[in-house]
């Protein structure tokens, strides 16, 4: 088969590394992919959001199948392209990425078919939100309604930032379009989770669930990012809290979704939060997280093509897939400055020491490939993932390999995975810590 990706980062890089794996794949492209996966798959120099020249490219080639990594080209409807001219793509249409797209028409539909959410309030009006926010407790939660690459989130604790950040995304408009509408949501406590499953638009097939942080900073301090690193599984969810988020989360999604005449084929991501009244949905992701999939992909057992094919071809049998008991833990290499303005260029040493390792795997997210050298060429740099017996081993591994790379200005999060063992009862602990 021929397959194409479409996207650039770390997700694109283990997403091109799991499908390489795969009996059933031939010759892979991405597009635009990046140097770091040039190894697995011909790059082709099209922009993932020039949707007519991909679908060109997919005609030319005789691309079999197309994998979307991002969401941008998603919520632009390069899956009802793809498909009005007979080509297989693996995501949902533009309609159903709505759910990533416009976080009120996530609320609304959350609202409607009574699943559990935060209680908001939209707003289009600055005026109008600021003098609600002067009249309300806090911390608050603020969200530009559109694609913000991760960063259109921020907590509030105070009349005074509250304000500022109304200005900020709806006159200052640094979101552009995506802040001309805004949620203000109640604040909720509780550990937060990743939860991906691919769909057909009738049955979940549950990958691995996973942890994200977004936050800049260790402890979950400053601003916020696409992600600082992820990890699989998630010692502190229990298999009962995992069925209950299937149960009250994902499947009614589905079902409102099909109420509405929305078929979501593709991935359904959904970032939750675990009160202590059971779990609540923050948002919805249209596709595959980014670093989550560095963290879980590396875990599945099965041939992810051979599920890709059967959900595109409407013939999904399987109920579950299989996983690895091993831990896998990610963690972003990002440059100095990001996610606000950081320096490109610069040269990445280490990375020979590093692929020597068999359970080391490194995904590249910004880097680009000069002579014999890799150079930065982004704001998360490099992805490194370790698959380990045990969460433990698997944590103080990653971060000792981390060592090993060096760029300037280089930083990363030293917390990722660690503050998931301080979450352990003594069943799970005895479970991870093998
Ligand atoms: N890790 C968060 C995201 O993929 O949006």
């Amino acid at each position: 088969m021929k397959v194409m990706v479409v996207g650039s980062g770390g997700r694109e890089h283990a997403l091109v590394w799991k499908l390489y794996q795969s009996e059933k794949a031939g010759k892979i492209y991405a597009a635009p992919g990046n140097d770091g996966l040039a190894e697995l798959a011909e790059l082709v120099d099209i922009d993932m959001t020039d949707i007519s020249g991909l679908a060109n490219f997919a005609r030319k080639q005789k691309i079999d199948l197309t994998i979307v990594g991002p969401e941008e080209p998603l919520v632009a409807g390069i899956v009802n392209e793809f498909q009005a001219r007979n080509l297989k793509i693996f995501g949902p249409t533009r309609e159903a990425a709505m759910l990533e797209g416009s976080k009120i028409f996530a609320k609304q539909l959350l609202n409607r078919y009574n699943i559990p959410t935060a209680d908001f309030e939209v707003f289009t009006d600055p005026s109008e939100a600021i003098s609600y926010l002067k009249d309300t407790d806090y911390p608050r939660v603020i969200k530009a309604e559109g694609l913000a690459r991760g960063q259109g989130t921020k907590i509030v604790t105070s009349q005074q930032e509250a304000i500022k950040t109304v200005n900020r995304i709806m006159e200052d408009r640094i979101f552009g379009d995506a802040g001309e509408r805004i949620v203000v949501e109640n604040f909720l406590t509780g550990q937060e989770i990743s939860i991906m499953a691919l769909t057909d638009g009738e049955t979940l097939l549950p990958l691995a669930a996973s942890r994200d942080h977004k936050p800049v900073f260790d402890g979950d301090e400053g601003p916020n990012t696409g992600g600082m690193g992820a990890y699989s599984p998630v010692p502190y969810l229990s298999e009962a809290e995992e069925e209950e988020i299937y149960r009250q989360i994902m499947y009614p999604t589905l079902k409102a979704l099909r109420a509405e005449d929305i078929n979501y084929q593709g991935v359904l991501y959904a970032g939750l939060i675990l009160t202590s009244s059971g779990p609540k949905v923050l948002e919805f992701n249209a596709r595959f997280g980014d670093p989550e999939s560095q963290a879980v992909l590396p875990r599945l057992q099965d041939d992810l093509l051979a599920v890709i094919e059967e959900i595109v071809a409407g013939r999904l049998t399987r109920k579950k897939l299989s996983w690895s008991k091993e831990s896998a833990v990610s963690v972003v290499l990002a440059a100095g400055g990001y996610p606000l303005t950081y320096d490109e260029g610069d040269e990445i040493s280490g990375l020979d020491k590093v692929n020597r390792y068999d359970n080391l795997l490194v995904f590249h997210a910004g880097t680009r490939k000069t002579g014999e050298k890799f150079i930065t060429s982004g704001g998360r740099v490099l992805n490194l993932t370790i698959l380990a017996e045990g969460f433990f081993s698997a944590v103080n591994q990653v971060y000792q390999h981390i060592e090993e790379i060096y760029f300037r200005d280089m930083h990363y999060r030293s917390d990722i995975g660690r503050s998931a063992l301080e979450e352990l009862n003594p069943e799970n602990y005895n479970r991870y810590n093998q």
